[in-house]
């Protein structure tokens, strides 16, 4: 990896074995984007690559000169209004009401490793050799606003991260009104754009659409990464497939409201642009003051999608997520939430928790409705303090009870949140986020607090230290189930109001910061209403996330295939619930749900007492397989080899680091008659191996597993030969592999 400089042709070349990046000092001192791509070799001249052509109707800097029009060169951090017309990385109203910046170079810096970006959640290195950052300066003269660009290159992988920071060096404060991570600009628009999008309980489902000229995004205007659009988008050449062909993967660190947009020009170029959303944003930055934006990664993959997602999963997994549990399998939880809502008392919990002992569940986690007055969702969002109607002795006497059972006791919050009824707000009316003079419109009968303020943070903060500190809590699952609607905050200037979605969003890193560092070995799992804000934000603080509140195995198929594209296993919390499921009344076979709960974090949403002996030892034999191979499933590298968006079959497999063992998980939706013979071509495979399976008792090498595949027929076909179990609908198995000692 390095990152080179050319004096003479004021050219930059960030490069490692798998790609290049190639920016250089245009004439008019901006910077200008030469390549993005596979690696090529590094020299000292790249700038036949600025395209500097006369075209009718372009607007052109200089005079006398009809080549130099900004419209036409691709750029790495544009502003709209001097000759480009096209959508820009940077937005700044000055105190005359002009926009125009002229952000020329001055300097830059190349140092090993990586900065921390204060207050917000970025990736890091270990160590200065695992990457290099490039930090460049450029001004503005007029303002005296200061621009540093910062690209950070890995060791390995097709990884640039990317942000901008500004400071005002001036005399007058101005308003920044759009800051973007990133902006690529790319000379062909030939790509599928690739977007994870869905609602409640069907998260992250993957849609398609082919680029042409004009503007394609994704966004949040919700406070929150959001349910409809995660904050991750794929630019892949029509010809790539999941494991082949160049593809680009562009994912925002970060919680909030977001925009990611390509904008294909008619001559075919295309721009794309991932940062905060600007629809409402508006900082006012004051003399002195600085602003950082949240950090933005690319990945390019010459391996298709598969290669994307494996160097996000790992760049995620190992540089994003951070602490005690990162590199830690998960424990095998079981939450009370499906199996009782808000209807429990301690005993019922305790005995809900000692089935899930007996089976060898390790953390018992207890959901929503065990503070203040909460017995339905109307009232007691704020006061996190137990309910002694329900749990006499606090949460220390239940946290007791079950330590006492031999397992970890985890425990609900949904800290951003207030409701009318609580004595939180009777006390701080003033404290949630509300337009004066508007009417206030609730979600799920509650209101946000403002996290803008620190005095709030610090009193939520407060009461879950009193509660982390006096009960022994292994685990914490973050909940926020609704979007910010009449967004004010009561103590901020009227001209730092857009300020309000970013400065919440801040607080809730901070409070996250807080307790992570107070509370190191506690683990955290974030949450929203499923998977409304399942971002690498919060992957930062939350090594792990509530996936979606569809617990439906056939859902969850597409849910956690789409989620795959850019989020490490390791991430994806998933359990096994009752059938018929509570979202889609479907009732799936025990061994399929669980069949799709192993690939992510494992655990139960449901009363184990309401098995049946026999359901109970098949439970039982889940969690010890899930015990045996959790490592590898949550941490081994992953391959997606048939699409639940595709067809009736779903496959995927995991491959342990010395590529001695592999799982495929193979799900079928409906069964099929007379089926045809099939075959799976298996991924990451030693060829040289002789690989056992452990369904069957075959054996065959690596090549043949991965050339000629994996054999799935079974007895579907309508006649039921031999021992052959007959297959049904939602069917599901998982073919372990084991290589064989030479
Ligand atoms: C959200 C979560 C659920 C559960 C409920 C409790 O919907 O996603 O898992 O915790 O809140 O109210």
């Amino acid at each position: 990896m390095s990152i080179q400089f050319h004096q003479t042709t004021k050219t930059f070349h960030l490069y490692n074995d798998n790609i290049s990046y190639i920016m250089s000092v245009l004439e008019n001192g901006h910077l200008g984007q030469l390549y993005y791509g596979k690696k090529i070799r590094d020299k000292e001249d790249f700038s036949y690559l600025v395209e500097k052509v006369p075209r009718p109707m372009a607007s052109y800097v200089y005079s006398g000169d009809r080549t130099f029009s900004l419209e036409h060169i691709k750029q790495e951090y544009p502003v709209y209004g001097s000759t480009d017309y096209r959508h820009p990385a940077v937005e700044i109203l000055q105190e005359n009401g002009s926009r125009i910046m002229d952000f020329q170079y001055v300097s830059h810096t190349i140092t090993g490793g990586k900065p921390e970006l204060p207050g917000l959640p970025a990736t890091y290195t270990e160590s200065d050799d695992e990457a290099e950052t490039l930090c460049i300066t450029l001004k503005d003269v007029v303002t005296d606003i200061r621009l540093e660009l910062l690209y950070t290159i890995f060791a390995t992988g097709g990884i640039i991260a990317r942000s901008a920071r500004f400071t005002n060096d001036g005399e007058k404060a101005v308003h920044i009104l759009n800051a973007m991570s990133l902006c690529l600009d790319l000379p062909d628009h030939d790509y599928v754009w690739m977007q994870l999008s869905g609602a409640w309980a069907r998260e992250r489902h993957i849609k398609n659409r082919i680029l042409e000229p004009g503007i394609v995004a994704i966004d949040s205007m919700r406070g929150h990464s959001s349910h409809e659009h995660n904050p991750f988008m794929v630019l892949k050449r029509p010809s790539a497939t999941e494991h082949q062909g160049p593809v680009i993967g562009f994912s925002l660190i970060y919680s909030g409201n977001y925009r990611i947009q390509a904008e294909v020009d008619t001559h075919d170029t295309t721009r794309v642009t991932v940062g905060i959303n600007p629809t409402g944003f508006d900082w006012k930055l004051d003399c002195s003051e600085t602003f950082q934006t949240p950090e933005a990664v690319m990945v390019y993959s010459e391996e298709g999608l598969n290669g994307m997602s494996q160097t996000f999963h790992n760049l995620y997994r190992s540089r994003l997520a951070r602490g005690y549990w990162r590199d830690r399998p998960r424990p095998i939880l079981n939450n009370n939430w499906e199996a009782t809502y808000f209807d429990f008392t301690e005993d019922r919990l305790v005995e809900i928790a000692s089935k899930a002992k007996e089976c060898g569940v390790e953390l018992f986690v207890l959901d929503d409705g065990w503070f203040g007055e909460r017995s339905d969702d109307r009232s007691g969002l704020g006061d996190w303090f137990a309910n002694t109607d329900r749990l006499p002795k606090g949460i220390p006497g239940l946290a007791d009870r079950i330590e006492a059972l031999g397992m970890k006791f985890g425990l609900w919050f949904e800290p951003e949140m207030v409701n009318k009824n609580s004595d939180l707000y009777r006390a701080h009316p003033d404290w949630i986020l509300m337009t004066p003079e508007r009417h206030i419109s609730h979600g799920r009968h509650q209101y946000v607090l403002d996290f803008s303020r620190p005095e709030v943070v610090d009193c939520i903060y407060g009461m879950m230290k009193t509660i982390l500190s006096e009960a022994k809590i292994s685990y914490i699952k973050w909940d926020m189930n609704r979007s910010i609607t009449e967004c004010y905050s009561a103590t901020l200037p009227s001209d730092r109001q857009g300020e309000v979605f970013h400065r919440f969003i801040l607080g809730v890193y901070d409070l996250y910061d807080r307790l992570t560092k107070a509370f190191p070995h506690v683990l955290f799992e974030s949450c929203a209403s499923g998977g409304g804000r399942f971002d690498p934000g919060l992957l930062y603080y939350a090594p792990q996330g509530w996936a979606s509140d569809d617990s439906d195995a056939i859902e969850r198929l597409k849910i956690q295939y789409g989620t795959s594209m850019c989020y490490p296993i390791s991430c994806i919390g998933s359990h096994v619930s009752v059938a018929p499921n509570h979202q889609v009344f479907r009732n799936t076979p025990l061994h399929t749900r669980a069949n799709v709960a192993y690939f992510g974090t494992f655990g139960y949403e449901l009363d184990l007492n309401k098995l049946s002996d026999e359901e109970i030892e098949e439970v039982k034999e889940q969690i010890v397989f899930m015990k045996e191979y959790r490592k590898i499933l949550q941490f081994g590298t992953f391959y997606r080899l048939k699409s639940p968006f595709e067809g009736n079959e779903t496959v995927w497999m995991v491959v342990s680091e010395d590529q001695k063992t592999a799982l495929v998980g193979y799900y079928r939706v409906l069964n099929v008659v007379n089926a045809p013979y099939t075959r799976v071509q298996l991924q990451g495979l030693n060829p040289d191996l002789v690989y056992e399976n452990l369904e069957n008792g075959t054996e065959h090498y690596g090549d043949e597993l991965m050339n000629l595949g994996l054999l799935t027929s079974d007895a579907s076909c309508g006649e039921v030969v031999g021992d052959a179990k007959p297959c049904t609908d939602f069917d599901s198995r998982i073919y372990v592999l084991k290589a064989k000692e030479i």
